[in-house]
């Protein structure tokens, strides 16, 4: 683990971390706290949290539209584990364990890519994209060696509103769609998120815990404060922010920018979306790692997970609708997505010092009691959920 810190909250039992967990979490939001420290400290809480939540959960790996080709693939690792998601010939999305069903040599190097074939480097064993083995070389000689049991190891994906989840489970608890059903039908269907093409996806670690990450995103009070070289601009106050309602499965949070003008308005061409919608912004997280924040011309996501207790990883992406899409022409476009990705580079340094001095303060075994702002109603929420699926 990288710049691994011990201190006062770092080597607490596990029922302690789970027993403060779980008093904070049952507070009532009028009265409600922060996370306790240790629960963003603890090294038995980590790998408690990397069994209970991120090898039960959907994670989210990507864009559907990053992988539109047969054959297309991009990869990731959750919890320790090396996945890869691959477009199959019948336009449907398969997920493996990326390593080898030979010696488990890891597979794919690369981030994103495409082949019809996927062959390891170490011995040439080769699976069609449907992970079936379509070729070890010699494996004849090995009386009874029957290739058809030694296939790619799957795992379950989803695609829901043109984002890709995969879960390490087992047996799923439940579809990401169900799960999200009231999310979409109510709040984010109307944007039509699938329709947006990605158009930039970056990876950045930072030193703060994952959840220092979650907590950040699932408020805009510190927007007018923290981000006056970016998302200011959209001169949302916060008497103007609504939150949602209270769900086991995600957060989230709404304003509508005064302004019908871009950024942060939808095009003229944008036909999903009527009235205020036209220049409402949603911010949402899908428990437990999947952070969006949705605009009428364009969303930004995250998907966070530890990298020690001490670091985070978090890749991210932008996506923008074809409307807004449409009026960059192919001589703009390298300069339109590079001018983006200074914008987003502007916007995440605003924010990393800020996250990583949540974990620096939250270090200290001397705290105040600590509070939240009424419009800091989704930490409650994802307060609540950590205790649900970390508390037995
Ligand atoms: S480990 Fe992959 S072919 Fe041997
Ligand atoms: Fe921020």
């Amino acid at each position: 683990m990288n710049h691994a810190m011990s201190g006062p909250h770092s080597d607490l039992p596990l029922d302690t971390v789970l027993e403060r967990l779980k008093l904070t979490a049952a507070r009532p939001f009028e009265d409600a706290r922060p996370i306790p420290p240790e629960v963003h400290h603890s090294h038995t809480f980590l790998e408690h949290e990397r069994g209970t939540v991120f090898m039960q959960e959907w994670i989210c790996v990507g864009r559907s539209d990053e992988i539109e080709g047969h054959g297309d693939y991009l990869t990731h690792d959750i919890a320790g584990v090396p996945v890869v998601v691959v477009r199959q010939a019948d336009g449907g999305v398969k997920a493996f364990v990326n390593a080898c069903a030979h010696r488990f040599s890891r597979l794919l190097a690369n981030e994103t890519g495409s082949g019809r074939k996927i062959t390891c480097p170490y011995h040439a064993w080769t699976y069609d994209c449907a992970g079936k083995l379509i070729r070890a070389p010699y494996m004849e000689m090995k009386e009874g060696f029957d290739a058809s049991k030694h296939g790619l190891r799957p795992l379950h994906v989803e695609v829901w509103e043109g984002f890709v989840y995969v879960t390490l489970a087992d047996e799923p608890a439940k579809p990401v769609a169900r799960s999200l059903m009231s999310l979409r039908d109510n709040i984010v269907g109307r944007y039509d998120m699938a329709c947006y093409r990605t158009v930039m996806r970056e990876t950045m670690i930072w030193n703060a815990n994952w959840k220092n990450l979650i907590e950040n995103f699932s408020e805009s009070y510190h927007v007018p404060i923290a981000h006056g070289k970016t998302f200011a601009r959209h001169a949302k106050k916060p008497e103007d922010y609504v939150c949602g309602e209270d769900s086991d499965h995600y957060s989230y949070h709404r304003a509508a920018q005064p302004s019908d003008e871009r950024p942060g308005a939808a095009h003229s061409a944008n036909t999903r979306l009527e009235g205020e919608w036209r220049r409402t912004m949603v911010d949402f997280c899908v428990f437990p790692s999947h952070l969006v924040t949705l605009m009428p011309d364009y969303l930004w996501y995250i998907s966070v997970q530890p990298a020690g207790a001490d670091q985070m990883r978090a890749t991210w992406g932008v996506a923008v609708p074809p409307e807004v899409l449409a009026d960059v022409s192919d001589e703009e476009y390298d300069t339109w997505v590079s001018d983006f990705r200074t914008y987003m580079d502007t916007a995440n340094g605003e924010d990393k010092p800020l996250v990583e001095a949540l974990h620096l303060g939250t270090a200290s075994p001397l705290l105040p009691n600590g509070a939240l702002h009424p419009i800091e109603r989704n930490l409650w929420q994802f307060t609540r959920y950590l205790a649900r699926v970390c508390v037995a």
